[in-house]
């Protein structure tokens, strides 16, 4: 019988002492495992804030040559830019522009840190077409796969040769990473890395994402993105696109589908990352903006808790801040 006047297991010697508990840590956050997505807009050169992200901005041209700056110093190990145009139309032209926000972005943060992170472009149509998904449309208004595909393509073109280094492919499309690959490489573009939104869910959460982006979308978006209460198809949409060559696998949301994370980092033979999404981002600033949580810690914990689930690169708003913090030591 045990003796419970004296337990002969005593897992709290573990986390006796600060020495100690760092020692025995299992999860380590580092600034190069974070990356930093940001929002520019045609026809700012200063940033405007987003009301339902309190200190998140809409870039301009001139400000984001800052951002990017900062987060280089801070150590990040990436940015993810996302194109905020002044019109729209059925197809998302912009998107293809070599003069549109996006690439036009693109071409400033490549001259101003490509060689001090990685610089990463959301390869998807939502925020350039008047309907607002993220592709185009067929003639009874429905999401057309294989007509978006094409679209893609030329993305893909447009954006490495804007100095784009690693695409997000964000669209849910059947088929999009193997598309996506085969341009890139007929083109030359061979070194052009590509991180597929694998188990992207359709979400609440991309709440406050749509302000940040204008979004017009009309409808919502569950023919293509995943049904929130599905597991299983999480892990085979991330298999899909392994074989379909992706470099890059990501679950999306991150904190409520951290199941799924664990699953796909338990088979996938290449890099997992999570994106902790707008709606995750505003939770914590909106209970902290009323005291009822210690925005700081949660900042940490909720990152600590997508790396221990198992990703290897978090996507979050609070990149920058989250990795002065830790360059200082402030979690040590
Ligand atoms: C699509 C895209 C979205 C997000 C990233 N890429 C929006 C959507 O699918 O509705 C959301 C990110 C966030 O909420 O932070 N281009």
């Amino acid at each position: 019988m045990i003796d419970t006047s004296s337990p002969l297991v005593r897992p709290r010697r573990l986390r006796s002492t600060p020495a100690m508990r760092r020692l025995t840590s299992e999860t380590r956050l580092n600034p190069a495992e974070l990356v930093l997505p940001l929002f520019v807009r045609e026809g700012t050169s200063e940033a405007l804030p987003i009301t339902s992200m309190p200190g998140v901005v809409q870039h301009g041209l001139d400000s984001v040559r800052r951002a990017v700056t900062d987060a280089a110093s801070a150590g990040v190990g990436g940015v993810m830019l996302f194109g905020v145009p002044e019109s729209r139309d059925a197809i998302g032209s912009g998107a293809t522009d070599p003069d549109g926000i996006l690439n036009a972005a693109t071409r400033v943060v490549a001259e101003e840190v490509g060689g001090a992170l990685v610089v990463q472009t959301d390869l998807c149509l939502d925020e350039f077409t008047d309907h607002g998904h993220c592709g185009v449309l067929d003639a009874l208004g429905r999401v057309d796969n294989d007509a978006t595909l094409e679209r893609y393509r030329e993305m893909a073109l447009v954006q490495a040769a804007s100095g784009s280094q690693l695409l997000g492919l964000s669209g849910m499309m059947d088929g999009q990473v193997a598309a996506v690959r085969e341009a890139l490489d007929g083109a030359g573009f061979i070194d052009t890395t590509v991180l597929a939104y694998s188990a992207k869910y359709a979400s609440a959460f991309y709440g406050p994402f749509r302000d940040a982006v204008e979004s017009t979308l009309v409808g919502d978006r569950r023919s293509y993105q995943l049904n929130p209460g599905n597991r299983r198809e999480g892990l085979h949409e991330a298999l899909v696109d392994i074989e379909e060559g992706a470099d890059i696998v990501m679950v999306k949301p991150a904190g409520g589908y951290l199941d799924v994370l664990a699953d796909v980092a338990a088979v996938s033979d290449i890099p997992v990352w999570a994106y902790q999404v707008s709606g995750e981002y505003a939770m914590v600033e909106a209970a902290a903006a009323n005291g009822w949580i210690d925005r700081k810690r949660a900042v940490h914990e909720s990152v600590t808790g997508i790396r221990r689930a198992g990703a290897d690169v978090v996507l979050s708003y609070w990149a920058v801040e989250l990795a002065g913090w830790l360059n200082r030591g402030d979690f040590a």
